[in-house]
Order: C-alpha cells, then sequence, then structure tokens
C-alpha cells in the first residue's frame, strides 16, 4: 500500500506542477483528495489492514496529503505570481494621456450659489438656508402682504392642502424667521427653492432658485445696498460693474428699487446680452417696509435696514449665457456637461 502511496504522490506532484489554471488546479486538487478521490478511495483500504500496519499506512498517509497540499498552495501562488507578470508585461498606461472627463462636478445652479455665499461670506454676512414650505403668514402677511392686497395675485401660489401652508413663493418669506431668531446687527443671506403655480416657458419655472438679502444695523442706507450689491455681481462676473437703479414696487420695501448693472459683456456698450441698451435688468431691493417692522418691534429712530432679492437661476443664466430657464431642471447631460 506505501507503495502504492509514494507511487501516487510522484505522479500528483509531477502533475500538479505542470498545470497552469486555478481552475484546473482545483479540479485535480478534487480529483485527488476529494471525497471520491484518489487518495480517499487507496485510504478506504486501510480497515483491511493489521492494527500495526494500520498505524504506519496511516501516518504516512497524513505526511503525503500535507505534503500535496503544500504542494498545492506552492503552485497556486506560482500561477498567480505569474499571471501578474503577464499583465505587467503586456498592458501598460500612458501617463501622459488627458484624464477622460468622469469627473463629477456641480449644477450650474450650485456653482454660482457657493460664489455667491463666498462673496457675503468676505462681507461679513451669515448664510441661512430657506424653508421650502412656510405658512401662509410667514410668506405673506408677515411682510406686509394681506390677504386683501392685491400682491397676492403677482405670485400665482402652491397651497397645501387644510393647513393653509404653502411651498414657498419667495425667499422673502424667510425674513421673519431671519428677525424673530436674530437681535440686530444682523447681515444674512438666504439662498433657497422658491415655487410658483405659472405656466412654464423660457423665462418662467414652477420651480427655481432665489437669494434673499437682509441687512439690520445702525446708519445703514442705500448706499450701503448699492456697495453690496455692485461688490457682489463684480466678483460674480469678475469685472468691475456698475449699478442703476429705479423706483420699483415690492410691498416690503419702502422706497423699493429695480436694481440693473452695467453689461458685463460688453462693458455697458450695447450687445445681444443687454439688447443694445448697456444695461441688464437684475432684481428687488429697498428699505424694509415700516409695517414690516412693526412686526419685529424694532425702532426706526434706533436701526435701519435694507432688503434684496434675486433669482438666482438668472444669474446663472446671463453669466453663462443660458438661453431657457427650463435647461436647469431637465437632467439633460449634454446641457449639464458643459459647466
Ligand atoms: N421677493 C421678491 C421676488 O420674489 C424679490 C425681492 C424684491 C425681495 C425686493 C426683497 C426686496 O427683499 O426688497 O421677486
Amino acid at each position: 500500500m506505501i507503495q502504492q502511496l509514494i507511487l501516487l504522490e510522484k505522479e500528483a506532484i509531477e502533475h500538479i506542477n505542470s498545470i497552469t489554471t486555478e481552475e484546473m488546479l482545483t479540479l485535480f486538487k478534487n480529483d485527488l483528495l476529494g471525497k471520491t478521490g484518489k487518495l480517499t478511495v487507496i485510504l478506504k483500504g486501510l480497515k483491511d489492514l493489521n492494527p500495526e500496519e494500520k498505524q504506519t499506512v496511516g501516518k504516512f498517509a497524513n505526511t503525503l496529503r500535507d505534503t500535496i497540499n503544500l504542494v498545492f498552495e506552492k503552485q497556486k501562488e506560482t500561477i498567480k505570481q505569474r499571471w501578474i507578470e503577464e499583465k505587467l508585461a503586456n498592458t501598460w498606461i500612458d501617463v501622459t494621456l488627458p484624464i477622460e472627463e468622469t469627473i463629477p462636478h456641480l449644477h450650474p445652479i450650485t456653482q454660482v450659489r457657493m460664489d455667491v455665499e463666498d462673496t457675503f461670506r468676505r462681507m461679513g454676512y451669515e448664510i441661512y438656508e430657506s424653508r421650502e414650505i412656510t405658512t401662509e403668514y410667514n410668506n405673506f402677511d408677515a411682510v406686509n402682504v394681506p390677504k386683501t392686497h392685491p400682491a397676492r395675485d403677482m405670485q400665482d401660489t402652491f397651497w397645501l392642502e387644510g393647513n393653509g401652508n404653502v411651498l414657498s413663493t419667495q425667499t422673502s418669506s424667510m425674513q421673519n424667521f431671519i428677525l424673530k431668531n436674530n437681535t440686530p446687527p444682523i447681515r444674512a443671506i438666504i439662498p433657497g427653492r422658491v415655487f410658483r403655480n405659472e405656466d412654464v416657458d423660457a423665462t418662467h419655472e414652477n420651480t427655481f432658485y432665489q437669494v434673499e438679502g437682509i441687512v439690520i444695523d445702525k446708519n445703514i442706507g442705500m448706499d450701503h445696498l448699492k456697495f453690496t450689491i455692485r461688490t457682489m455681481l463684480s466678483d460674480i462676473f469678475w469685472k468691475e460693474v456698475t449699478i442703476r437703479m429705479r423706483p420699483g414696487y415690492f410691498p416690503f420695501v419702502e422706497p423699493g428699487v429695480e436694481i440693473d448693472f452695467s453689461c458685463p459683456f460688453c462693458s455697458g456698450n450695447g450687445c445681444k446680452i443687454c439688447k443694445k441698451t448697456g444695461w441688464i435688468e437684475f432684481m428687488g431691493a429697498g428699505l424694509i417696509h415700516p409695517n414690516v417692522l412693526k412686526e419685529w418691534g424694532l425702532n426706526p429712530d434706533e436701526y435701519s435696514w435694507f432688503a434684496f432679492g434675486f433669482w438666482l437661476n438668472r444669474l446663472v443664466m446671463i453669466k453663462y449665457g443660458i438661453p431657457d430657464m427650463r435647461y436647469f431642471q431637465n437632467p439633460d447631460i449634454r446641457f449639464l456637461k458643459q459647466f
């Protein structure tokens, strides 16, 4: 029996060393050591031997199994090593090739929002996040738009069933929150998503982004407002722009203004983007209305203030020459890849 085993060992080792794949190696291992494997079958004959022989042959068989197992492991390692060497020899990477553009990047709205936040942070502002669902009171009454006010019709509202809550139609709905939770001096901007029940076209969306700004401090006036907006826009366009104010109506400010800025693309000479006027109409602002301030019990003799609000989507459209507001909500990769 020992002879049989010695022969088996010799043949097995020779065969293992000639195997070149891991799969074949596993198959052969089963063939040899598995339940019905060659070695197992030989060892079944042990039961016919006398106790002394049984012990000798048994011991021999165990050592033989260990040896074969070792040879299997060694060959497995050799095969693996060979595979790595082959791969290294046949595959190569040209590190000088440009990297394919698979790096993810932020949506243009997010990119510009972060730029806007950076500028205001540098000017000492705090950044708040607006609430997408708010009360009728915050969205309208607290900013001087009572039920009977025609200004409620200026913004078509999504009303939520049952509780009188609304989807924020404007980030101005956050003014109340900011003033209730802070004491002056206050410098805050509130970027956020707002919703209007609008028919959608190239310049109207039912879902878009605004940025609200609010400042309450001593000796604050229109000049500060003008400086602030000019600084932000110059930062966003990487170019000094000038600001123009025209009277404008917004219920929460008095006086209210519309702010235009000099076209950064033609430096005010007139081009396609500014429709040959040299100016781009941009946003609303003003000194906070006394009715709004009464809500918070602030004394107009002690403090002064301004507020402003603009459409972030519009800023991004101007910056990148995007002709249609509907692109922002559209997950078309051809649009998104450009930023
Ligand atoms: N809430 C206005 C809008 O939705 C924007 C705005 C205008 C905000 C004037 C203001 C402001 O704070 O003073 O178009």
